[in-house]
């Protein structure tokens, strides 16, 4: 498909897809969120995709939502469009990996938007930052959530009230990101991370993905027993078979998602 606002590749296994608004530091605008929403709907279709990767240039993941888009609009036009809220929701419900590959500006809901994928590597040139209470208002897509589940109450609240902006050390200190890299092997490492997800069984890959994302929304003895009866179902699987016959033949399994 065609996009104005994003460039999707899929080589072998992995969907690549490149915020592309470079004039505007890839503000997230509509046009952009509904291109991003109907690429990640057709790479989770994509039975050849096995993993995704967001990414942005080297200057910007995302500079934020589209401020010229959000100036003129009232309380009413974004309570009855429910602004983003739609669009996040496309995203999260992607069952495929999503590693947010990010360089440069994550601000806003720059940084949402990376928070939203399965997992963030960033460049050594990244910056990440909520913003928002410098133009009046405040992150709409997780700022206050996600970024407070992740790197703890303090520096979350520092973060939202004062707008300062975190480099990509202290991301990973802070447990924001999961990996530090050298900026111009950015896409070669997460390339590198989305073949190895790529050779797994989807089915594990799959149950893996909820069964993390069940630890945000659940008390600690729910989410145990979610995995432990996702772990059990596995055990009808073909790949559970293959994967612990290759490792007793000392060989690598060959997994075929049944
Ligand atoms: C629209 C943006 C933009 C944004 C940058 N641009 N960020 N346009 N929305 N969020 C545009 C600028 O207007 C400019 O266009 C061009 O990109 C280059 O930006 P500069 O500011 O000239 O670059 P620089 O001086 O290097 O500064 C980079 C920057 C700054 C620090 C990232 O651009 C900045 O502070 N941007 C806004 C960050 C922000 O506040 N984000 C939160 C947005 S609110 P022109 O045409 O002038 O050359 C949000 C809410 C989410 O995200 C909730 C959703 C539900």
């Amino acid at each position: 498909m065609a996009y104005e606002t994003i460039i999707v590749e899929v080589e072998d296994h992995v969907c690549t897809i490149k915020l592309n608004r470079p004039d505007a530091l890839n503000a997230l605008n509509s046009h952009l969120l509904g291109e991003l929403g109907d690429a990640l709907t057709d790479a989770d279709q994509n039975d050849k995709v096995r993993c995704i990767i967001i990414t942005g240039s080297t200057k910007a993941f995302a500079a934020g939502a589209d401020i010229k888009e959000m100036s003129e609009k009232s309380y009413v036009d974004m309570f009855l469009s429910d602004f983003f809220g739609r669009e996040g929701e496309t995203i999260c419900r992607t069952r495929k990996p999503i590693i947010a590959a990010v360089a440069g500006y994550a601000l806003g809901g720059g940084c949402e938007l990376a928070m939203m994928c399965d997992f963030i590597i960033a460049a050594d040139t990244a910056k990440f930052g909520q913003p928002e209470i410098n133009l009046g208002v405040m992150p709409g897509l997780g700022g206050t959530q996600r970024l407070t589940r992740f790197v703890g109450k303090s520096k979350a609240m520092e973060m939202n009230l004062t707008g300062r902006f975190m480099d990509a050390d202290e991301a990973e200190r802070s447990g924001l990101v999961s990996r530090v890299v050298p900026a111009k092997t950015l896409m070669e490492e997460a390339r590198a991370a989305a073949d190895k997800i790529a050779e797994k069984s989807m089915l594990t890959t799959i149950a893996v993905k909820e069964a993390v994302n069940r630890a945000y929304e659940t008390t600690l003895s729910e989410g145990l027993l979610y995995e432990r009866r996702l772990f059990h179902s596995l055990f009808a699987t073909d790949d559970q078979k293959e994967g612990m016959a290759a490792f007793t033949e000392k060989r690598s399994a060959q997994f075929r998602d049944r």
